[in-house]
């Protein structure tokens, strides 16, 4: 059918028919908010990402509280933390940052919320690589993986529900399985950063996080932007070693990713609307350039529709209020 007959906008004639009539749909159920959590006793605004702050537990719970009120899915925990050394200690202390939230936060929210910990070793290492380091400075993936096993026990030991490995070394969604199941954690879930490009984009994620490399850069583990067919390959084999849940990031530069992981490979994909995505509609918008609500739901409406069934954005809980009000 051709025009005059074919007319596509009689079904956007209308608020009422656009939303009968909408693909895709976008719920605060479906969104994740990454928090950076730290041991002080403050909160410290972080530059790079107006809005975004390093929070104190108390400030943490608080966050989680709000973000169990507003119906959010679930968040995401980073640890951020000046006592570093060569192999990440205190990613897999007991007392850690991450490990000490998940407790307060799970005794504020229950089970309303998801709690989900970031699983890496750039935070805690005095070097801000996501694994250990050989005496000729490369990151020894092998010796890595025994220590990320360990943190992700820890995370699931202080109740998070997920554990969720950024860190992109061979092998370690098998050793991290391996090792949950050992320690008698079978039900812990895990959603690998199955798909992570060597972006420009993670910028002011590593100045909240305290975690940029002090030599060198990550692109010896992490994936080239310039792959599709190693991202499936990628994608497959952390299915294999036990992933339970995928995630894909950065987002938007990504989505023929988000949209050949979900409907190639069939598993729970989520897109991760990284730092620097946010940052640039941030400033966009405090220049005037952009209409920021619009520009947000707007870009995690676009997620979705790609395939990702969730989203962690830092936008997570002002959408979710904006939704609610929709
Ligand atoms: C840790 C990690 C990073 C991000 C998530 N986990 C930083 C990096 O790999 O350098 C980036 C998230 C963001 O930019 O919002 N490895």
């Amino acid at each position: 059918m051709t025009f005059p007959n074919s007319r596509p906008r009689r079904l956007r004639r209308t608020p009422a028919l656009r939303a009968l009539f909408a693909e895709t749909s976008l719920n605060p159920g479906d969104l994740i908010a990454p928090i950076f959590v730290h041991g002080g006793s403050d909160v410290q605004p972080v530059a790079g990402m107006p809005g975004v702050s390093r929070l104190d537990f108390d400030s943490a719970a608080g966050f989680a509280e709000q973000a169990a009120e507003v119906g959010l899915g679930g968040i995401l925990l980073f640890g951020v933390t000046s006592e570093k050394d060569a192999v990440g200690s205190s990613a897999k202390a007991a007392g850690g940052v991450v490990q000490t939230a998940l407790q307060r936060i799970r005794a504020e929210v229950g089970n309303q919320l998801v709690l989900m910990a970031d699983t890496c070793l750039c935070a805690y290492t005095d070097h801000g690589h996501c694994g250990v380091l050989t005496d000729s400075g490369e990151v020894d993936n092998d010796a890595t993986l025994p220590l990320l096993a360990a943190t992700a026990v820890s995370q699931a030991r202080a109740g998070a529900d997920i554990v969720a490995p950024s860190d992109m070394m061979d092998g370690r969604v098998a050793a991290i399985r391996a090792g949950l199941d050992a320690a008698g954690l079978p039900e812990t879930a895990i959603m690998s950063y199955a798909v992570k490009h060597a972006s420009a984009f993670y910028g002011p994620f590593r100045d909240a996080a305290d975690s940029s490399p002090s030599q060198g850069d990550r692109r010896g583990y992490q994936m080239d932007p310039a792959n599709s067919q190693e991202a499936i390959r990628e994608a497959a084999l952390d299915i294999g070693e036990g992933a339970d849940a995928l995630i894909v990031k950065p987002a938007l530069p990504s989505l023929d990713l988000i949209h050949r992981v979900s409907s190639e490979l069939g598993m729970p994909v989520s897109g991760y609307a990284v730092s620097g995505e946010y940052a640039m509609i941030e400033a966009a918008a405090a220049n005037g350039q952009l209409d920021r609500r619009a520009a947000v739901l707007e870009s995690l409406t676009a997620i979705r529709r790609a395939g990702a069934g969730t989203v962690i954005t830092y936008h997570a809980l002002e959408a979710a209020r904006w939704l609610q009000d929709q």
